[in-house]
């Protein structure tokens, strides 16, 4: 079915294309958790010389609990939004006083951290315990809405959830958004345009005769 068929595609992306991120390699779950905030609302390209420095300068959440505020805003010049790293900094003290310094498992306690919502809970616990968590951000809302809600506006959050549950392989949730991400990302650079966007096929042609296949699977549900 098209389940299958766009995970397959993505995956055969991922396996071609996928991105070497320095918050990928090893599986540290507080720069997962450092990574997913300044992911919030800066792109890719913008946070990974950002997190390089920080990762440096506050390698763990107790450096960072005891931080002079001064160099934290220094460190997060460029990021913008300051209250996010404040809120960094809260989180931290909370992970050192309340979990000896690491960090939950469960979402429901990620959002207990200041500034951790319920999609950034969501990717923490997938990308840093491997969780089957499902949740939205910009790149894996692209990807919904070109495959399955082609051509239609004003498709919401809670229309796009039921289909983000649909798709997750929850054998591999962290390879599973990792791929995902990738391929919505390389998505938008294409086609910046939503509209125009949902009128072409794959971001590469030698896979469009899946992107075929799947929208043509999803129209006769
Ligand atoms: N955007 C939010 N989280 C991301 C991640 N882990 N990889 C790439 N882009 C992202």
């Amino acid at each position: 079915g098209p389940v299958k068929l766009l995970q397959q595609l993505v995956y055969s992306y991922y396996a071609a294309y996928r991105r070497d991120l320095p918050w990928r390699d090893g599986i540290d779950h507080y720069r997962v958790l450092v990574s997913e905030v300044m992911l919030q609302q800066t792109q890719v390209d913008r946070v990974i010389p950002k997190f390089t420095v920080f990762m440096q300068r506050f390698p763990d959440p107790q450096t960072l609990a005891e931080a002079p505020v001064s160099d934290l805003l220094a460190a997060w010049q460029g990021l913008g939004y300051n209250r996010r790293a404040l809120n960094l900094q809260r989180a931290a003290r909370m992970m050192v006083e309340q979990w000896g310094g690491s960090i939950p498992d469960d979402p429901v306690l990620l959002q207990q951290l200041p500034g951790i919502g319920p999609y950034t809970a969501g990717a923490i616990a997938s990308f840093a315990f491997n969780r089957p968590q499902v949740f939205l951000e910009t790149n894996i809302r692209a990807v919904l809405l070109h495959f399955f809600f082609a051509d239609q506006e004003g498709i919401t959050d809670k229309q796009l959830l039921p289909v983000a549950e649909a798709v997750l392989d929850r054998e591999n949730p962290r390879i599973w958004y990792n791929a995902l991400m990738d391929y919505g990302s390389d998505l938008k650079r294409r086609f910046p345009n939503p509209s125009r966007r949902s009128r072409h096929h794959t971001v590469q042609s030698r896979f469009e005769g899946s992107d075929r296949q799947i929208r043509g699977a999803v129209l006769r549900l």
